[in-house]
């Protein structure tokens, strides 16, 4: 099977899933070709890449001049659906992840998913797309990608996912604590090293709602069958139990690179060098809480809106997404961003029988009411 060349396309490759995602590339010459890559406003880096990478496609927010390194400049949606385009890396962060996503599922893509807030906004939505086209869904996130690992080879539904989690940068502190948390402090997530907007949810622990979110559709089991326990040295990523009471469990290092790697060559796996490994024995001791869910308010407000219907999800996306760069840019406290979520869920009002174009107009929606809230309340304050 060595011969075989996937062609990719990566959004977001400037991010850091799309950084490790070339990192991939890089360690494995002839076994993909970049066809394609998108960023948002990062031009210097994103013009290095294309120098070293050669896509024949790129996609960008920022402003590159015309034909350079030879590439064509196409909407996002354009190049992941281009015909020779075997994989889909989907390494966008937020809302504007939606419609290339899209685009990729209804052109009977694989898409190698890391932009989750997607399948937040509209996952039923999005899986009817792939079942559609053809088109599959591959997880690039670690606790998600380990239930995945788990259930391969099993013939039998999981009886319950427990999905594990850091408990964030302030996960020994009171939430009354943090009123004055700076972002530099919220930023230090104590065993991954992400993008800004993750961590941040990491931090708020609405990130791990997302997770619960993402796993009910993508492994087609109900909310209430899946917990979430704290576990510090983020070593477990995720289990799984079965009806028999057996647990299983995936284990890895806290690095993304084997999640993506194994998306990228499922369901081959392949020796890399490059990515760090775990020792049992160096492991030291495993240890899993109960979840305090009151410590956690944006936890039990992303699961309360996620699980409802209609264009509710698509809005608790896109007022986190607002909420989350205010508190980056110190415009409003970190205790401030679940209030601030929550006022723009009250203010919604729901369609129902949703298309993914209600989904995308409701995190609009949702994004500029939260951030509309914000400058009002500080001219009134
Ligand atoms: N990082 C992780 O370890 C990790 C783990 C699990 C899941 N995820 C998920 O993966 C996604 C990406 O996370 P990340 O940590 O890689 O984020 P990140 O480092 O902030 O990267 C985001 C990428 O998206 C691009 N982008 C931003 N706005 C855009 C827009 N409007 N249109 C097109 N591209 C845009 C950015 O481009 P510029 O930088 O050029 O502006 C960058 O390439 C998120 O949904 C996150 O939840 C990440």
């Amino acid at each position: 099977m060595d011969d075989i060349v996937k062609k990719i396309v990566v959004l977001g490759s400037t991010g850091s899933i799309g950084r490790q995602t070339l990192d991939i590339v890089r360690a494995f010459p002839g076994r993909f070709e970049v066809v394609g890559l998108g960023n948002g406003f990062n031009t210097p880096l994103f013009k290095r890449q294309i120098d070293e990478f050669k896509p024949v496609f790129i996609s960008t927010m920022g402003e590159i001049e015309a034909g350079y390194g030879g590439a064509k400049q196409a909407p996002f949606e354009d190049i992941v659906a281009l015909p020779e385009v075997d994989l889909v890396v989907a390494g966008t962060v937020g809302c504007a992840g939606m419609l290339p996503t899209l685009a990729a599922l209804n052109a009977g893509k694989t898409v190698a998913l890391a932009n989750k807030e997607v399948i937040v906004m509209a996952g039923p939505l999005l899986l009817a797309a792939a079942e559609a086209h053809g088109a599959t869904i591959l997880t690039v996130d670690s606790e998600p990608s380990a239930i995945w690992q788990c259930l391969e080879g099993e013939v039998s539904k999981p009886s319950r996912l427990i999905i594990t989690a850091s408990g964030g940068a302030f996960r020994d502190r009171t939430w009354g604590s943090l009123r004055d948390v700076t972002p530099e402090e919220a930023l230090k997530h104590p065993t991954w090293d992400m993008g800004d907007k993750i961590t941040i949810d990491s931090a708020t622990l609405m990130n791990k709602a997302f997770e619960v979110i993402e796993s009910r559709w993508l492994f087609d089991i109900p909310f209430d069958r899946i917990d979430v326990t704290i576990h510090r040295q983020s070593i477990v990523h995720s289990m799984v139990e079965f009806a028999d009471g057996s647990l299983k469990a995936q284990l890895g290092p806290t690095n993304m690179g084997q999640v993506i790697q194994y998306a990228m060559f499922y369901p081959e796996r392949q020796a890399n060098s490059d990515l760090p490994r775990l020792n049992a024995v160096s492991m030291g001791s495993l240890t899993f809480e109960a979840m305090d869910r009151t410590l956690y308010p944006c936890f039990e407000l992303g699961l309360e809106y996620g699980q409802k219907s209609g264009t509710y999800p698509a809005v608790l996306a896109g007022a986190d997404e607002a909420a989350v760069s205010l508190f980056l840019q110190r415009e409003i406290r970190f205790t401030d961003i679940p209030d601030l979520v929550s006022d723009t869920l009250a203010a919604h009002r729901p369609v129902v029988n949703t298309t993914i174009g209600d989904t995308v107009d409701a995190s609009r929606w949702a994004t500029e009411n939260t951030l509309a809230r914000h400058s009002k309340s500080t001219i009134l304050s």
